[in-house]
């Protein structure tokens, strides 16, 4: 499965970036927040973007309604938290290209409230802008598809790739699902979006 979506216009960002013409994007570090409280809203892709591009745009992130209502792809059941919050799941659950653990037992909310549980890390701790050494990981990671395809998972591709393919998938099931498609319907620049 290949999802390339806008390369173009991060490449030519990150070429500009590095000629010292753009400012640099927002220190990785600014946009994590590793924490044990399930967010409501979240806006994602808060970097600075000079780009005429959607990707300039903010991405609202409904957290409530997609670990609480039945936003899976067949819209039947709650998505479980490791299905997006991939590294909190023991190793004996990882499916597919997946390999890294960093939790013993899946993440959950009452596992969350235990005294001695981990914070969970933001994506962009491990999935930073592409050429950005993400804050939480020695690089961008980078994963060999079954097709052969070598693909370095930096933030872009992740989240497309977890967000996009599942409300493909959604669209199939229910053709007026609002689960967005279009990149305009996405990086709307709206504070928060919902169904809540
Ligand atoms: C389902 C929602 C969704 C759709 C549809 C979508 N995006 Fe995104 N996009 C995101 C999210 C979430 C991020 C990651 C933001 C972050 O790093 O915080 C992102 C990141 C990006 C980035 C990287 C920005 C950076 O920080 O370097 C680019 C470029 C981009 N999108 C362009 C597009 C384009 C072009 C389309 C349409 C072809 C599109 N996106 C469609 C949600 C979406
Ligand atoms: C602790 C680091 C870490 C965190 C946090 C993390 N990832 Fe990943 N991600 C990885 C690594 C490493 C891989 C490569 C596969 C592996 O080693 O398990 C990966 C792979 C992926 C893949 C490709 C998997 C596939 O089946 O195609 C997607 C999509 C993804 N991550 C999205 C996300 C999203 C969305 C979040 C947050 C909800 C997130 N990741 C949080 C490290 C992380
Ligand atoms: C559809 C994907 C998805 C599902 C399902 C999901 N999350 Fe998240 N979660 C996210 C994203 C995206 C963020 C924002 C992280 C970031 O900054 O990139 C987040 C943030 C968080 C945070 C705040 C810390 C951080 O990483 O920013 C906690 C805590 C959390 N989630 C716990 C949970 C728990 C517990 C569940 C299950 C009840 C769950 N999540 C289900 C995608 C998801
Ligand atoms: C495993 C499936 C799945 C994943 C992963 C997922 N979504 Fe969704 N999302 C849905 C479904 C299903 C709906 C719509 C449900 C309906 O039509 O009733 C939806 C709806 C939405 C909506 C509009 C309604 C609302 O509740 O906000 C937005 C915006 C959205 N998703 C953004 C995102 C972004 C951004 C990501 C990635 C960080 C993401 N989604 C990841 C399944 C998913």
């Amino acid at each position: 499965m290949k999802i390339r979506i806008a390369l173009g216009a991060a490449a030519a960002y990150a070429a500009l970036a590095l000629a010292g013409i753009a400012p640099a994007p927002t220190s990785a570090a600014a946009l994590l927040f590793d924490s044990k409280t399930q967010p409501e809203h979240v806006v994602l892709n808060k970097s600075a973007k000079t780009a005429k591009s959607p990707d300039k745009e903010k991405v609202p992130f409904n957290h409530k309604t997609h670990s609480l209502k039945n936003y899976s792809a067949d819209l039947k059941s709650v998505i479980g938290c490791a299905d997006c919050h991939h590294t909190d799941q023991p190793k004996s659950a990882l499916k597919g290209v997946l390999k890294t653990s960093e939790r013993e037992e899946v993440l959950t909310t009452a596992g969350l409230e235990k005294a001695d549980a981990k914070p969970v890390k933001s994506c962009a701790s491990c999935h930073a802008q592409a050429d950005v050494k993400p804050a939480g990981w020695a690089e961008n990671p980078k994963v060999t598809y079954e097709d052969g395809d070598e693909v370095v998972l930096a933030n872009e591709e992740a989240y497309h790739r977890n967000c996009i393919t599942c409300h493909e998938a959604a669209k199939k099931t229910k053709a007026d699902t609002l689960a967005p498609i279009k990149c305009a319907d996405c990086h709307s620049g709206k504070a928060t979006s919902g169904n809540d």
